[in-house]
C-alpha cells in the first residue's frame, strides 16, 4: 500500500500554520481514478474544488506508530481534462499537544508537539486500455501555508478567508516509512446531523450567547455577507452558570475557540481539522448583530447505525434516554472517548467497558470496537499491562482494575451482542496476557492487591477531597480479577483453548475472595459481589444491599464501577421496585436529577451542578460523559425483558420486570437475527406484554413459561 509514495511536508519541523498540498495534472482518456491517502495529522482533500469523500478528521485516530489507516476514494467522477488536487493538513491527534494536564517536561508530550505533520498519497489513474498511471507524493508536488492559520484539537481553529495561498514550494521529503500503514478499519467519522439555533440572548454579564439547545460534538458553520477583514470570534461551552452567564472553566486548558477573518462578500465556513463538544457559543466578535440564520451546529461522529430505541410513558425518562443516545454519538468519534470538550477526549478504557453493553444495544458498534480493540492490543505492553487510555497518549505506566479489564469485558460483550466469535479469537491472547500480568504482579496470591487503582471512581461515598469512592480498592480489583479470569475461561472453552489452569485459578480466586471479604461495606461492594457471582449468599447480599440503599435515603453512592450494575444487582434478586425507584428518582443523586437540571447529555458527576446550582468543581466536571448512561442496558434487558439466551440473540428469553410507576415502556432492537420488539402497558390494571421475535424464544411472565416461534404475540399478566 502506497509503496512508492514519500512522506512530504512543508518543513522538517512542525509548522505553526496548517499546510496545503497541490498536485496538478492533465488527463485525457481514462476510465477510473482513485485517491489513496493518509496523513500524519488530519486532512481534507478537494479535487477541482469538490470535496473528496466525506470522512471528517481523516485518517482518524489509532496507535499511529504501529497502525495508521489508509483511505481509498474513488474519484472517477471528479476528474476532468485539467486537474488540481488540494489537500489541507492540520495537526489533529497526531501532533496537537494532548492531553492538557501533562507537565511540559513530559518527554512524550514534547515529542508529540514536535512531530511535523506530513502527507502520503497516490493518485491511481486507469485509462480505457487498462493501463495504470500512479502519481505519488514526491518532490514534484507543491506545498504552501494554508488559510487555516492555526488548528489544534483542544484549542480550536483560526481561518483567514482572505489569505491568498501563493507561496507554493516544493515539499521536503521526511521519510519513506510504510510499515505502520493499514487499510481503513473503523467506521469513518462523518457530518451526521445539523442542529439549528434555539435562541440567542444576552447574559447578565452582557455576553452574547448562542444556544443550540443540545450538546453536540462537531463544529459550527457560519454564513454571512461581510467586508474583507471583519472578524468573528467565539468560544464554546456546555452549560451556563447559575446566574445564567457563559461558563467553560470546566474545559480546563482547552481554549475551544474559533477565530475567522472574513473575505469580501459572502462567507461560509466551518472548522475542518478540529472539533468541539458544546451547546453554547460566546460570541466575542461578529461584524453585525448575530442572528439564528448565521449559525448552525454540525454534529460529527463515527458512522454507526442506530439499532435500538426505547420509549416510555414518562417524559423525563425519555429525556434521559435521549441524553444517553447523544452521550454515545458525541463520544464515538473514531475512539470511545470519556468526553468531547475538555483537555482530555481520550479513549479511557474504564469508561468504555462500563458502557459497552449499552453502546452495543443502541448502535451497531461491531466495526467501531473491532478497530479500537486492535489498537488496545497494540497498546498492551509486552508484560500484559493494559494502559488507562487507548491510543496510549498518557504512556505513564499506570493501569487500573476496571479500566484495564476492558480487554476481557469488551470482546466478551461484543460476542454476546453480535454472536461473532472473531471478537473472542482476536482477543484471547490479550485477555490471557492481562490475567497473567495480574497474577504475576499482585502482592497477594489469588487476589489482586498492591497497585494504584482508580477504585470506584467518583463514587459519592468518597472521603472528602478524594475522587475515589469508599469501596476498598483491593476489593474492587480482586472482584475484577475474578471476573476477567471467568471471562477468559469461558472464552477459551468457546474457541477450544486449553484453559484448565485458569479454571483452577478462578476457583482459587473465588475461595480466597470469600475468605478475605466475608462482608461488604459499600453499595458498590455489594453490587460487585452480586453481579460477579462472588457472594456466598447472594439472596442475603441483595437484601443487605436493599437495606443499605434504604438506610442511605435511597441515594446511590456508586461511581463508575458500581453504577453500571446496581439496578441489575437489585432486580436479579427480586428488588425490582427498588431498582425502579432509583431509576425514576428525580432528587439528587439520580439519573433524572440531571434531566431536571436541564441536561441534554449524561453528566460525569451525579452533582455536576449541586442543588443550589453551584458546580461541584471546576476541575473534573464534564457534562458529557457517557459512563452513567450504561443504565440503558438495564432498560433493554430488565425493564423491556430482552435477555440474550444464545449469543447474538440467536435465542431470546423475554422476561420483563415491570412497575406501576410507568404507564408503558416500548423497545425496538435490530439484532443480527432480525427485529425484536416489546411493549408493556397497563390496561385497566392488567399488564399487556406485546412481543415480536425473529427467533424461537421463551416468554416468562408471572411464573408461567411459554415457548414461542418467530412472530408477534400478546400476553396478559396479572
Ligand atoms: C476521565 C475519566 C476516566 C478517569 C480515570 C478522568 O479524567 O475523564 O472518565 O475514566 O479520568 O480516572
Amino acid at each position: 500500500m502506497l509503496e512508492k509514495a514519500k512522506w512530504i511536508s512543508l518543513s522538517e519541523k512542525p509548522t505553526a500554520t496548517c499546510q496545503v498540498f497541490r498536485k496538478t495534472w492533465q488527463q485525457t482518456e481514462f476510465s477510473q481514478a482513485e485517491l489513496w491517502i493518509t496523513a500524519r495529522g488530519v486532512y481534507e482533500a478537494t479535487l477541482n474544488g469538490k470535496r473528496v469523500g466525506d470522512f471528517v478528521l481523516a485518517p482518524g485516530w489509532t496507535e499511529y506508530d504501529e497502525r495508521l489507516q489508509v483511505q481509498r476514494y474513488v474519484i472517477t467522477d471528479l476528474v476532468k481534462a485539467t486537474n488540481e488536487l488540494q489537500i489541507e493538513l492540520g495537526k489533529g491527534w497526531y501532533s496537537s499537544p494532548m492531553p492538557g494536564w501533562i507537565a511540559d517536561d513530559n518527554e512524550d508530550k514534547r515529542g508529540r508537539m514536535e512531530r511535523p505533520t506530513a502527507l502520503l498519497a497516490e493518485i491511481h489513474l486507469t485509462d480505457a486500455t487498462g493501463k495504470k498511471t500512479i502519481l505519488v507524493t514526491d518532490e514534484q508536488w507543491e506545498v504552501a501555508e494554508s488559510a487555516i492559520r492555526f488548528s489544534e484539537i483542544y484549542d480550536g481553529e483560526t481561518y483567514d478567508a482572505g489569505f491568498l495561498v501563493t507561496d507554493w514550494q516544493r515539499p521536503v521529503i521526511l521519510d519513506e516509512t510504510h510499515e505502520n500503514l493499514i487499510a481503513q478499519e473503523g467506521e469513518m467519522i462523518q457530518e451526521k446531523e445539523r442542529v439549528a439555533v434555539k435562541r440567542i440572548f444576552q447574559t447578565p454579564k452582557g455576553e452574547t450567547v448562542v444556544d443550540f439547545g443540545q450538546e453536540v460534538t462537531g463544529y459550527v458553520e457560519i454564513q454571512l455577507t461581510a467586508q474583507r477583514g471583519a472578524e468573528i470570534k467565539f468560544t464554546h461551552g456546555e452549560v451556563l452558570d447559575k446566574e445564567g452567564n457563559f461558563y467553560n472553566a470546566n474545559y480546563r486548558s482547552a481554549k475551544a475557540q474559533v477565530h475567522y477573518i472574513c473575505q469580501e462578500g459572502y462567507n461560509q465556513y466551518h472548522p475542518k481539522l478540529t472539533f468541539f463538544g458544546f451547546r453554547y457559543l460566546k460570541i466575542e466578535a461578529f461584524p453585525e448583530t448575530p442572528r439564528a440564520d448565521h449559525f448552525s451546529a454540525i454534529a460529527i461522529y463515527s458512522d454507526i447505525k442506530q439499532t435500538g430505541s426505547i420509549e416510555t410513558g414518562n417524559v423525563q425518562l425519555n429525556q434521559l434516554i435521549s441524553n444517553i443516545f447523544w452521550g454515545q454519538k458525541t463520544n464515538f468519534v473514531d475512539v470511545p472517548t470519556d468526553c468531547p470538550q475538555r483537555d482530555e477526549r481520550l479513549g479511557w478504557t474504564g469508561d468504555a467497558q462500563a458502557f459497552v453493553k449499552a453502546a452495543s444495544y443502541n448502535y451497531d458498534v461491531a466495526r467501531f470496537f473491532k478497530k479500537w480493540l486492535a489498537d488496545l492490543r497494540v497498546a498492551q505492553k509486552e508484560n500484559g499491562m493494559v494502559p488507562d487510555v487507548v491510543p496510549d497518549y498518557l504512556n505513564d505506566g499506570h493501569y487500573s482494575a476496571a479500566w484495564a479489564d476492558a480487554v476481557t469485558i469488551i470482546p466478551w460483550q461484543l460476542y454476546q451482542t453480535y454472536g461473532d466469535k472473531s471478537f473472542l479469537v482476536d482477543n484471547f491472547e490479550a485477555m490471557q496476557k492481562w490475567v497473567d500480568f495480574v497474577t504475576a504482579t499482585t502482592e497477594t496470591e489469588n487476589l489482586w492487591t498492591g497497585t494504584l487503582y482508580f477504585g470506584d471512581w467518583l463514587g459519592l461515598d468518597a472521603p472528602a477531597g478524594s475522587l475515589m469512592g469508599s469501596s476498598r480498592v483491593d476489593f474492587v480489583a480482586s472482584a475484577f480479577y475474578a471476573n476477567s479470569t471467568r471471562i477468559l475461561v469461558e472464552t477459551g472453552r468457546l474457541i477450544n483453548r486449553d484453559v484448565r489452569q485458569y479454571e483452577t485459578l478462578y476457583a482459587k480466586i473465588v475461595t480466597t475472595f470469600r475468605e478475605t471479604f466475608p462482608t461488604y461495606e459499600t453499595q458498590t461492594e455489594h453490587v460487585l459481589a452480586l453481579v460477579f457471582e462472588l457472594a456466598s449468599d447472594p439472596q442475603q447480599t441483595a437484601a443487605d444491599l436493599a437495606k443499605k440503599i434504604e438506610a442511605d435515603g435511597f441515594k446511590m453512592q456508586t461511581g463508575f464501577v458500581g453504577t453500571p450494575h446496581i439496578l441489575h444487582a437489585l432486580s436479579r434478586f427480586g428488588y425490582t421496585e427498588l431498582a425502579y425507584k432509583l431509576l425514576l428518582r428525580t432528587a439528587f443523586p439520580s439519573w433524572l436529577y440531571s434531566v431536571e437540571m436541564g441536561a441534554t447529555t449524561v453528566w460525569e458527576h451525579w452533582d455536576g451542578f449541586n442543588e443550589h446550582g453551584d458546580f461541584w468543581s471546576e476541575d473534573m466536571n464534564s457534562f458529557n460523559h457517557y459512563a452513567y448512561g450504561s443504565v440503558i442496558d438495564w432498560m433493554y434487558e430488565e425493564a423491556a425483558g430482552i435477555h440474550i439466551q444464545q449469543a447474538g440473540f440467536k435465542e431470546i428469553v423475554f422476561e420483563p420486570k415491570v412497575t406501576k410507576d410507568l404507564p408503558w415502556l416500548a423497545v425496538c432492537m435490530e439484532t443480527p437475527h432480525g427485529l425484536v420488539k416489546t411493549k408493556w402497558s397497563w390496561r385497566e390494571e392488567q399488564l399487556c406484554y406485546e412481543v415480536t421475535t425473529p427467533v424461537a424464544a421463551c416468554v416468562r411472565l408471572d411464573g408461567v413459561e411459554t415457548k414461542i416461534a418467530p412472530g408477534t404475540y400478546t400476553f396478559w399478566g396479572k
